[in-house]
């Protein structure tokens, strides 16, 4: 025997979570978070394994964990599951032909009123026909071939859209059909998961959906994101039924059901026609695939006296969108070279009419994402395209492969940039291939005049991004060489250049000439060379050529130089077309004051140094240039890696820290003692200062 109090407990949270079911599924209106459902729903898995009598199969705690079955049993449908007409015309006369035939099918004349009729969203899921006994379900049922579907009760019951018993007064018998489906970002949330996991994504939500509802084991249904929308009737019992279609769906919402809100009772074929204009209109912004609408006449007398040819009703017709994704010929790989020099793989397509659009490009991101959907060269391929979002190549058509035809390489098959020449490289640690001519190619141009003129770069006033386009779409400038031929004619045929900014601009040209070799470096917009790198080199080498002429294993020497970047670097210089450029730019006149070397293998080099308090006569900045100077750092916060501290007057915490911390601590004479002695390079630091340094 269950203790009354305890039962009572029971039946309440069953009412409980199934109420919360229905609002999450049926209203769209969550009344509790996530966590306060799993509580309640362990609370009931608690008594219910204390009483294991209690247990009903439409406890909300029955939905999972169901054996697998061995085959799908057969299950005929009494009232067999019908489908529907197409009208393949996606304009407003589609609508027009389906209302006429409607109407001579009543034999009802131009004198007759107009037909009412109800607008629903066509689903693109799998049809399911769910019996429920006495306010339970009983059964579920796919359609098959409409007489003779199988039995998915186990599977359908992991579904939390799909109510395990009815809500208020319950009929007898009754048979609900609807579309299982999944939504799109629940889709795409699935594709991930699975490609993570290195197992295979599905290609679009229907098949996702079917597949996971004629599954043996129902713990795998139960880990794919499926809900549902009721749309119609199978057996009803003594269900009384309402007059009209729409009566139906809305007696079917308050049973626990959830029905589609975009549903409308119109009139005639202009009703069908705006119904179907304005649902065409949201498709995109809906969180599901559709791929039409559907028309239902009404009155349930008038469907009676229609009837149905061949399995279709002739008071229901399917009104299509066109179709968003397509198969077509996958005719060629090319690439694009963007501004970065990034070469992007473009498929070249068999024109295709999708979503709207003839296609006949697609992006396919990079090498990586070829080899995920493994495209081939001459596959047959499906391309989709939803609303306003550009094509994509979703995957090859496998069966429609003939052999084994060659996998597709980036790198072999554009060995060299297919706009400039220069070689084509793909980092290490990157995703995509890169020109290498980053100051020779045209494709990256712009990109590279307004790096090179930046502030921080070469700091030529006034050459911003309009005068850039101009420039280079003008064919007046090519190269940053050729910002130093330019004179006030060229200048001044331009847009908006009166002659006095025309004049300014040659005057901010001409004092770029004179530079540092760190700009320089920092101008040339080396990948991975960023202005801090930038100083490091020239800091390093001292001049242009040693920077030039080293590999990468020199480069690594330099500090914070890792792999990636010497790799940048050494690509950079190995590119002909590049070299070419800077020396022209030495040839223009481009200078600076020669770096004295500063040895990174000096005593000092890699230490790091916190400054603190006021130094007697050195400003922080000054200090800072002196330590960095011969190869060391300049660091905010003590820490157990601070090799000294830099203490002045007024010295607060910092100086504290480093005592606590055993760290060395030097006044700005003592200073002025190291960085001699570093410049000297190889004197013996240690006997200064002890084992610390
Ligand atoms: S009513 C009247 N209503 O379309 C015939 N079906 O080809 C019974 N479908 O297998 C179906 N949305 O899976 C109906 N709002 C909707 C629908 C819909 C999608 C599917 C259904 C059926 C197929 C008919």
């Amino acid at each position: 025997m269950i203790p009354a109090a305890d039962a009572a407990r029971i039946a309440a949270l069953r009412a409980e979570l199934e109420g919360h079911n229905r609002a999450y599924y049926v209203l769209d209106a969550p009344t509790v978070p996530d966590a306060e459902f799993d509580r309640l729903f362990r609370e009931l898995q608690a008594l219910e394994a204390r009483y294991p009598e209690s247990v009903t199969s439409d406890s909300p705690t029955q939905r999972v964990g169901g054996a697998p079955v061995s085959e799908l049993a057969s299950v005929r449908h009494k009232v067999p599951m019908l489908s529907i007409r197409t009208e393949t015309d996606t304009t407003a006369a589609g609508a027009a032909h389906f209302d006429t035939r409607v109407r001579n099918a009543l034999g009802w004349g131009p004198e007759a009123p107009a037909i009412e009729y109800v607008g629903e969203l066509k689903f693109d899921g799998l049809a399911i026909s769910l019996r429920y006994e006495r306010g339970t379900l009983v059964r579920a049922a796919t359609r098959g071939d409409g007489e003779t579907g199988e039995d998915v009760t186990h599977n359908v019951r992991t579904i939390r859209a799909i109510p395990l018993r009815l809500h208020g007064e319950t009929p007898y018998l009754l048979e609900v059909r609807g579309e299982i489906f999944m939504r799109r970002p629940d889709f795409e949330a699935l594709n991930t998961l699975q490609r993570e996991r290195g197992e295979k994504t599905f290609v679009n939500p229907r098949n996702a959906a079917a597949g996971a509802v004629r599954q043996l084991d129902p713990t795998i249904t139960s880990r794919r994101p499926l809900t549902f929308f009721a749309y119609g009737l199978g057996e009803t019992g003594d269900w009384a039924l309402p007059a009209t279609h729409g009566e139906v769906l809305d007696a079917l919402a308050d049973l626990g059901f959830p029905v589609c809100e975009h549903r409308q009772v119109v009139q005639g074929p202009q009703g069908l026609a705006a119904f179907h204009d304005q649902i065409a209109a949201m498709r995109d912004q809906l969180p599901y695939d559709i791929d039409g609408v559907v028309y239902k006449v009404n009155r349930l007398d008038l469907q009676g006296q229609l009837g149905f040819v061949t399995r279709e009703p002739r008071w229901a017709v399917a009104h299509k969108f066109p179709a968003q994704e397509e198969i077509t010929r996958l005719i060629d790989i090319d690439v694009q070279v963007g501004r970065t020099g990034a070469l992007t793989p473009v498929a070249r397509l068999e024109p295709v009419f999708v979503g709207g659009v003839t296609v006949t490009n697609a992006t396919l991101h990079n090498q990586d994402e070829i080899d995920r959907k493994d495209l081939r060269v001459g596959d047959w391929v499906i391309v989709r395209r939803a609303g306003d979002v550009i094509p994509e190549v979703v995957q090859p058509v496998l069966d429609r492969r003939v052999g084994d035809p060659p996998r597709f390489d980036l790198l072999a098959r554009f060995p060299h940039c297919p706009v400039c020449g220069s070689h084509v490289v793909r980092l290490p640690d990157e995703a995509v291939a890169r020109c290498t001519g980053g100051l020779f190619c045209p494709a990256q141009r712009k990109q590279a005049l307004l790096h090179f003129a930046g502030r921080r770069a070469m700091d030529i006033e006034g050459l911003g991004e309009k005068l850039v386009d101009q420039l280079v779409d003008g064919a007046i400038v090519k190269t940053p060489v050729d910002l130093y031929r330019l004179g006030v004619l060229a200048l001044a045929n331009l847009d908006r250049m009166a002659e006095k900014s025309a004049s300014n601009l040659l005057a901010a040209i001409e004092g770029s000439r004179k530079t540092t070799l760190a700009r320089f470096i920092f101008a040339l917009g080396i990948r991975n060379v960023g202005e801090a790198t930038a100083k490091d080199l020239a800091r390093h080498f001292g001049n242009l050529d040693g920077l030039m002429s080293a590999d990468e294993t020199a480069l690594q020497a330099v500090p914070d130089v890792g792999p990636v970047v010497a790799a940048s670097i050494a690509q950079f210089f190995a590119e002909p077309h590049n070299v070419e450029v800077v020396e022209q730019l030495r040839a223009a006149g481009v200078t600076w004051p020669e770096e004295a070397a500063r040895s990174t293998d000096g005593v000092l080099a890699g230490k790091t140094f916190v400054l603190t308090g006021t130094l007697p006569s050195l400003s922080r900045d000054e200090a800072k240039g002196l330590i960095e100077d011969v190869g060391a750092k300049v660091s905010g916060s003590v820490s157990k890696k601070t090799d000294f501290v830099v203490a002045g007057s007024d010295a607060g915490s910092k100086l504290e820290k480093a005592r606590q911390l055993g760290v060395t601590v030097i006044d700005e004479a003592q200073l002025r003692v190291l960085l001699a002695e570093a410049g000297t390079s190889g004197s013996p630091v240690q006997d200064l200062f002890g084992e610390n340094a």
